[in-house]
């Protein structure tokens, strides 16, 4: 049996998006930021910080994958399921991740974009698991630093499952 233990509250959660969407404001003051998101795991923080940011903002998204379905840990095999279809020369883009944990799939995800020519890329990242990096990777806004435990809710999941949590929660057992 699963059980699910709080980890980081959904007020928390909300107070970092927020303090997090003040950073990005103050950096982005005049220009005309692209969020690019990797799904699915983005999805619901994603929507959170464009609610919270006083700036014209656009959206796109990829696809990604690391995690086999049903599994704990990355498999470090990145694959680019769905990739972008809008020329991206020239745009101030901001990744937006729900979790960084290897490092392996944002490394992938700026060498994919930085072929493209975009004027600058930064990362905006609402959790990180620093002790599980195996790359090393720039990170320029954090949310919170998590313990190196398998973590589900607020868009992120086990087996497709979990990610309507409004928290973070530790998937305890099987
Ligand atoms: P990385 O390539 O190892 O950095 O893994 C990045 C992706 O794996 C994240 O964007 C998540 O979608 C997923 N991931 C990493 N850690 C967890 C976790 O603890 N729970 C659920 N998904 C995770
Ligand atoms: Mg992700």
């Amino acid at each position: 049996m699963s059980q699910l233990e709080t980890l980081v509250s959904s007020e928390e959660i909300k107070a970092a998006v927020e303090d997090l969407a003040r950073r990005i404001e103050k950096d982005y003051q005049g220009k005309d930021v692209l969020m690019l998101g990797a799904l699915k795991g983005c999805f619901v923080f994603m929507a959170d910080l464009l609610r919270d940011l006083r700036l014209p903002v656009e959206i796109e998204f990829v696809m990604l994958s690391s995690y086999g379905r049903g599994r704990r840990s990355s498999t470090g095999k990145v694959k680019l399921i769905r990739g972008l279809n809008v020329a991206i020369k020239g745009r101030d883009i901001l990744i937006v991740e729900d979790i960084v944990d290897t490092g392996a799939s944002l490394e992938f995800l700026l060498n994919y974009l930085r072929v493209k020519k975009p004027a600058s890329i930064k990362i905006c990242t609402l959790f990180d698991k620093p002790s599980c990096r195996q790359v090393q990777v720039p990170l320029d806004y954090v949310g919170i630093t998590v313990p190196d435990r398998f973590v589900v809710g607020y868009g992120l999941d086990y087996d497709e499952k979990y990610r309507n949590l409004p928290c973070l929660c530790i998937l305890k057992g099987d």
